[in-house]
């Protein structure tokens, strides 16, 4: 069972997200658990201050550490890096992070039992939270989001589909997009032929061999097409 628990400001956004497709059925075949956390309930002023201004100036407010560290060691038992145990990691969702994939993805899913993420927000995050809390920083890609929520959400599903049984079939990750280095190869379905446009004749051919073949191909010239720096 793999634990995940999100820290974050608004944990509205993920109630309903998690009680859908492959995630909702994991959660109910008891491979994971998800649980949003507001960040607020870990304020000790009156009114629940979960930012401040930056020192040094400049526009926009940071996260301040203290709440940070009081939810990651009410969810982990600890409060430095250091002392987690083994298979819990704490992953900031920041632009600054290294850049997620499905090897990342992967290697999470083979190291963790329990998963915290922090949500940045607004301008940062006050950076002794990535000194010394923080275990992995991950960002989604190369632009900027307003906050490290829908970026929770990406990882959390690429995550919750590489649990083994939390896919129709055991197997069924394994030949898709990026396993390979490759994007994935065309898929068709009925009708063969749809306003003028047919499925190519060899999928309807039975031969497995020479399916096999045009799928090679045709994964090929997709990624050619649309990410030639994955055949680098
Ligand atoms: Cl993880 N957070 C934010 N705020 N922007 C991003 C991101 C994360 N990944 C890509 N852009």
């Amino acid at each position: 069972m793999l634990s995940v628990d999100i820290i974050t400001i608004f944990p509205e956004f993920f109630r309903e997200v998690v009680e859908f497709g492959i995630v909702r059925r994991a959660r109910n075949a008891g491979l994971v658990e998800i649980a949003a956390h507001d960040l607020r309930q870990w304020t000790t002023d009156k009114h629940h201050m979960v930012d401040d201004r930056p020192f040094g100036g400049g526009d926009g407010m940071v996260l301040k550490p203290e709440p940070i560290f009081a939810a990651v060691e009410a969810l982990t038992g600890v409060s430095k890096r250091d002392e987690l145990p083994q298979g819990k990691r704490v992953v900031l969702l920041t632009p600054q992070g290294r850049v997620f994939d499905q090897a990342v993805a992967q290697e999470l899913i083979d190291s963790s039992s329990q998963l915290v993420f922090v949500c940045g927000r607004y301008e940062g995050v006050d950076e002794r939270v990535a000194d010394a809390l923080i275990t992995d920083e991950i960002s989604i890609g190369d632009y900027v989001l307003s906050g490290g929520e829908p970026a929770a959400l990406v990882v959390i599903d690429a995550l919750v589909r590489l649990l083994p049984g939390a896919l129709g079939s055991e197997t069924s990750a394994v030949f898709e997009s990026f396993t390979e280095g490759l994007l994935d190869y065309p898929h068709y379905t009925r009708p063969p032929e749809f306003r003028g446009m047919k499925v190519p004749d060899v999928l309807l051919s039975g031969n497995h061999a020479e399916i096999e073949r045009w799928r090679r191909e045709a994964a090929l010239d997709k990624t050619r097409r649309n990410r030639p720096d994955l055949l680098k």
